[in-house]
């Protein structure tokens, strides 16, 4: 695995496994239980050590999920990302969101706690000032946001004791501009983190699948010429940029594996360049 600055003192893995989607969607569906925890821990015997997840994802049984596969693993050595939902965002509301969270998960204290995305109704001064508590608590390592635009993060850190650490926001070869935030990635929100030493969480690298597969003429030529799959290609090109970490979601040993088949190599120069500029969405 390699690592990258999260904040002074700490690193976080550059590719981690995502939980969108396992246990369930907006509800949680236990059918396939047994299966995603046995993923889940073999993702961990293959070295990820990064997990991202949310209190909404499965309304809470992703969270469940974890705490069950991790319950073998030295804590220490893992990395646990998770969210509190947008309308959870009001002092008391996001501290009983954070105990929840640390209760499905069965630990004492969460890595690195979000903000999934921003909600004009609540007004943020509260919201900043309950993660504070949690960071002095020791509830929470680290605390970051979500889906925010650089005034949102500026009005956000105005109210904080503690530092924003990280951004996570969509962004992938197919997704350059917009994602969920309403500011341009590439010109306004990624440039300002880097500048500014916040990590980019990059969500979705894989577009969901669609960058896991030939089609794309670039990314075809590409995973010809270094011998690398299509999905390895697409998140090494992420991962060459500075300050910018991700996570892909996978239940299927197989794309786990090929996923961390992205690490522990770089593409050329040249290739990062044709990438940026010459990828047709
Ligand atoms: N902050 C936010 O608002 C936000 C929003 C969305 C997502 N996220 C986080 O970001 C994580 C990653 O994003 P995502 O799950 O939406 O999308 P993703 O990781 O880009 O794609 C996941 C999909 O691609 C498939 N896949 C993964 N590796 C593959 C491979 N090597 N070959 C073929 N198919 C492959 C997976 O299926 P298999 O399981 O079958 O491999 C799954 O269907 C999420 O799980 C979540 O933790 C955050």
């Amino acid at each position: 695995m390699e690592f990258k600055k999260l904040t002074e003192n700490i690193t976080i893995p550059v590719l981690g496994l995502g939980t969108w989607t396992i246990g369930g969607r907006d509800e949680a569906d236990t059918t396939h239980d047994k299966e995603d925890v046995s993923a889940i821990k073999t993702a961990l015997q293959l070295g990820v050590t990064h997990i991202d997840t949310g209190e909404s994802y499965a309304q809470g049984h992703a969270e469940e999920l974890i705490g069950k596969a991790i319950s073998g693993f030295e804590r220490k050595s893992l990395c646990i990302t998770s969210k509190v939902s947008p309308e959870h965002l009001t002092y008391e509301d996001l501290i009983t969101s954070a105990k929840g969270s640390l209760r499905r998960l069965r630990t004492d204290y969460i890595d690195l706690y979000l903000i999934h995305a921003p909600n004009p109704d609540i007004p943020i001064e509260g919201t900043m000032k309950a993660m504070d508590h949690l960071i002095e608590q020791k509830l929470i390592r680290y605390m970051g946001v979500s889906n925010f635009s650089v005034e949102q993060i500026k009005e956000a850190q105005k109210y904080a004791k503690n530092r924003i650490a990280a951004n996570q926001i969509e962004y992938n070869l197919l997704v350059r501009d917009k994602g969920r935030v309403t500011e341009n990635m590439e010109s306004k929100i990624i440039p300002y983190c880097q500048e500014n030493d916040i990590l980019i969480i990059a969500w979705r690298p894989l577009a969901n699948g669609r960058l896991a597969k030939p089609g794309y003429k670039i990314l075809d030529e590409l995973s010809k010429k270094y011998n690398k799959t299509q999905a390895q290609i697409a998140i090494n090109w992420l991962i060459s940029k500075k300050r910018i970490v991700t996570m892909t979601k996978s239940t299927n040993v197989e794309h786990l594996k090929e996923n961390l088949g992205a690490i522990g190599w770089k593409l050329k120069q040249e290739d990062i360049d044709r990438l940026n500029n010459e990828f047709v969405r």
